[in-house]
């Protein structure tokens, strides 16, 4: 009898210590969960910013074609080609095609913008972002929202 009391005093500071080596345990690995979200910040990047949006051929002459994916007109005028962001500059509506006259207009606060995406009435600071394009191996456009360009410069194929 008087034997097994120390061994019940042992046995309380094994799971004592065992405890404790688990807080401590725990403990780390929250801080070091805690530090990997603190590197890898909770972020959606969205959908890819480089995609290729068909053959030439598929765009209408003297039209814009809106891709409502990218949130992106391609305007065709003759063998040039225009990528033309949807979004309104003033603040971030997402533009129509002028069913006035042709270029676009943003239902918001009645901006205008021509073909080419100037702004030229109402509340839009400036034009809308035209993007690169280019042509992949395939024969397929490719619009990449990664590189913005002047207007002026537009893809002739
Ligand atoms: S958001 Fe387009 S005019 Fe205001």
């Amino acid at each position: 009898m008087s034997q097994s009391e120390p061994g019940q005093e042992e046995l309380h500071s094994r799971r004592f210590f065992l405890g404790g080596i688990f807080a401590f345990l725990t403990s780390i690995g929250l801080i070091a969960l805690g530090a990997f979200r603190f590197v890898v910040p909770n972020v959606l990047y969205g959908k890819n910013q480089r995609f290729k949006i068909g053959s030439p051929k598929d765009f209408p002459d003297k039209q814009a074609t809106y891709l409502p994916e990218q949130q992106v007109f391609i305007v065709r005028d003759g063998d040039t080609f225009m990528a033309l962001s949807a979004v309104c500059t003033h603040l971030g509506c997402a533009v129509r095609t002028d069913p006035d006259k042709p270029g676009f207009f943003c239902p918001c606060h009645g901006s205008r913008f021509k073909p080419d995406g100037t702004n030229y009435a109402g509340p839009a600071p400036k034009p809308l972002e035209a993007y690169e394009i280019s042509m992949g191996n395939s024969g397929e456009l490719i619009v990449d929202k990664r590189t913005l360009i002047s207007p002026k410069d537009k893809y002739r194929i």
